[in-house]
């Protein structure tokens, strides 16, 4: 199945897609990575693995929400893709772009939703004394870090822990988390019930 993964920076978990996608039997592919920034690292990184690579610069919009999301939008349907993986892309997109991927696009967020949402989740998950903190991949509907959660991931937050070290330890379960997740909804493993995503158990 055809993945475009978007990303707006670093590209870790984007690298931790294009790797698990290789191993034989992996039922999606990446077979774009679209940045919103020409200066994200992860475009250099996709470009060494082989993987083809656009921007479509959200800067030169100038607010225009909608035509950045249209151009995106054919890039997209240009390299005939059939999911959407975000992977730190840092644009908040509008009910339009969400509904031409209902379904089919998936976000990672650093942190156990519906707990913090948003930015800064790890200095806000050491502020507010929590002991358990993590990350979650959920398919994307139109709030902000909202819709069906497909997977979680639990870290400890351990005494003394400053946020880079809490961070470290979530984005080790990041990369882990999220090709498993690709792979149920690209393998047509996800089912859902209203809001709620049930994960099939394959045929044995
Ligand atoms: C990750 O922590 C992801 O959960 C969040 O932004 C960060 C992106 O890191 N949405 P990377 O670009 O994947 O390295």
């Amino acid at each position: 199945v055809r993945t475009a993964v978007l990303i707006s920076g670093r590209g870790s978990n984007m690298a931790a897609l294009i790797e698990a996608a290789r191993a034989p039997g992996y039922p999606a592919e990446i077979a774009l990575v679209l940045s919103n920034r020409a200066d994200a690292a992860g475009l250099a990184r996709a470009a060494e693995a082989g993987i083809p690579t656009a921007t479509v610069e959200s800067r030169s919009f100038k607010g225009d929400r909608e035509g950045f999301e249209r151009a995106m939008q054919a890039e997209i349907i240009r390299h005939d893709i059939a999911l959407v993986a975000l992977a730190g892309f840092l644009r908040v997109l509008t009910p339009w772009f969400v509904r031409q991927w209902e379904g089919r696009m998936l976000n990672i967020h650093p942190a156990l939703l519906p707990a913090f949402p948003g930015l800064d989740t790890h200095a806000r998950a050491l502020a507010a004394g929590v002991r358990l903190h993590g990350c979650t991949v959920h398919l994307v509907s139109a709030g902000v870090d909202e819709g069906p959660i497909l997977a979680q991931a639990a870290v400890p937050v351990l005494a003394g822990d400053t946020e880079a070290a809490l961070a470290a330890r979530v984005l080790e379960q990041e990369h882990r988390l999220f090709p498993a997740a690709l792979a149920w909804l690209a393998a047509g493993r996800v089912r859902l019930e209203g809001d709620v995503a049930r994960i099939a158990v394959p045929d044995a």
